[in-house]
């Protein structure tokens, strides 16, 4: 219908929104050129420190919980069944998530959409975004890896999905791919890191090379 595509370019177009590009233009830099040359907030961390790299992390969560949320208000105000709703704000989401990792901003080359990820999450399925956080928490503070934290976080949303939310339904259904489309995308987006990794070239959090 005519929500869902609605739905789908306003996430697009929030999405989109390359919040690290800018934070490093305003302090005289272009990111891309530091760091990991990623656009996200590890990178600016990293390159620009947390002061301004934590509301970066935060306007990017934004720019994903957002369109997610108003898309299912919206919809929801045109009285249609709840599958459209969640369909409505799962597409938003979604293609938050793809406008951060492919912004017409920067020639569509962009993120890697953890924190769009988290955003949405936040949004329409806390308890997988729970999961997702504790994964990550553990990999984070035992290896230092971003990288690897944010990829084995993807596995455990799509984990926490399969067994708190997958028993039945077809609502569940669309949420579960959802899920795992995410996490597909999120680890093709770290393929630098995983060669980095596999190289043991990554930089850990806390260090200065990329
Ligand atoms: O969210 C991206 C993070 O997982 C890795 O970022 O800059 O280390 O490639 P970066």
């Amino acid at each position: 219908t005519a929500a869902i595509l609605v739905s789908a370019l306003g996430g697009y177009l929030s999405g989109s929104l390359p919040f690290g590009y800018w934070a490093g233009k305003l302090k005289g830099i272009d990111i891309r050129q530091h760091g990991s040359g990623n656009i996200g907030a590890t990178n600016v961390i990293r390159v620009l420190g947390k002061g301004i790299g934590i509301p970066v992390f935060i306007l990017d969560a934004l720019k994903g919980w957002l369109p997610a949320w108003l898309a299912g208000v919206w919809v929801a105000q045109q009285g249609a069944a709840q599958e459209i709703i969640s369909a409505a704000a799962v597409v938003a989401g979604l293609a938050a998530v793809l406008g951060h990792m492919f912004t017409f901003w920067l020639s569509f080359k962009g993120g890697k959409g953890v924190a769009t990820t988290a955003g949405v999450l936040l949004g329409i399925a806390p308890l997988a975004m729970l999961g997702g956080l504790i994964v990550w928490l553990l990999f984070f503070f035992t290896t230092r890896y971003v990288s690897l934290a944010s990829m084995m976080a993807g596995v455990g949303v799509v984990a926490t999905m399969a067994t708190v939310m997958g028993r039945n339904g077809q609502w569940d259904l669309v949420m579960l791919g959802f899920g795992i489309l995410i996490m597909g995308l999120v680890i093709v987006r770290h393929r630098s890191n995983i060669s980095r990794l596999l190289a043991g070239t990554e930089s850990k959090a806390g260090r200065k090379k990329a």
